[in-house]
């Protein structure tokens, strides 16, 4: 097992920006990383093709060159939830192809990051979640939540969301995606902490490219290795 799913209590809280720290701590350690974005929306059009732009910072981070094709093959243009982007679109999203992709990157790797779309319940088409997406590589969640008020709520949601579906989670880290942190937000945060079920993995500071403390993915793959 070495892949990490990379998973949100909302769009928009920081997943790409950790995926992006843990890549190049994983490099700096001299591993090889693999990334795959299955499913991008909102992506822009330039001279004819749709640019995945999470997909292209991950593959940066991890100098990842097996080509969009292979890392982010869903690139869907309608900034909405996946089912509704790839609908407009004429486009079925088949959790099988994902899969294959998931279990290539797999065998070419020491690390495979996966960053789903939105949150755990984001929908995909008929029958079809993030949840299930994530349940399909076997790997275990990573969850980021946003330091800001309401992310108690959404964290302890998105974790029983997991719990309910059998899914592992290694554990939260928050991402600090304004650059003040109020002291009530701050206090917030604290609570959270208090009453994570799971462990506490580290923040992304406001602008920040690593972990604090700093998170060593050599030490995430032995936790995987032993979930
Ligand atoms: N630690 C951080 N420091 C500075 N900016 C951040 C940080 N975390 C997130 N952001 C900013 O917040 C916005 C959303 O972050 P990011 O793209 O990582 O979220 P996401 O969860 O990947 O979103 P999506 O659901 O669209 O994939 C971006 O503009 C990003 O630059
Ligand atoms: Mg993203």
């Amino acid at each position: 097992m070495n892949g990490i799913f990379l998973t949100g209590t909302d769009t928009g809280c920081g997943k790409t920006c950790v995926g992006v720290a843990l890549a190049e701590a994983a490099r700096a350690q001299g591993l090889r990383v693999r990334v795959l974005k299955p499913v991008e929306t909102g992506c822009e059009e330039r001279n004819g093709a749709l640019v995945p732009a999470d997909a292209i910072r991950l593959a940066e981070a991890a100098q990842d060159r097996r080509g969009l094709d292979l890392i982010c093959p869903y690139r869907l243009r309608l900034p909405a939830a996946p089912d509704v982007a790839a609908r407009k679109q004429g486009v079925e999203i088949d959790p099988a192809r994902i899969e294959k992709l998931y279990h290539e990157a797999s065998a070419q790797a020491d690390l495979v990051l996966i960053e789903g779309a939105g949150g755990l319940l984001v929908p995909l088409g008929p029958g079809l979640d993030m949840a299930g997406l994530a349940r399909r590589s076997g790997w275990p969640l990573l969850l980021v939540a946003r330091a800001r008020l309401g992310t108690l709520n959404h964290t302890l949601l998105s974790l029983e969301a997991a719990r309910t579906r059998g899914l592992r989670v290694l554990g939260v880290v928050v991402s600090q995606t304004t650059p003040e942190l109020p002291d009530a937000e701050r206090a917030n945060l604290e609570g959270l902490l208090a009453r994570l079920p799971v462990p506490f993995l580290g923040e992304l500071p406001f602008g920040g490219r690593r972990l604090v403390p700093e998170l060593d993915p050599g030490a995430l793959l032995d936790a995987l290795a032993r979930a």
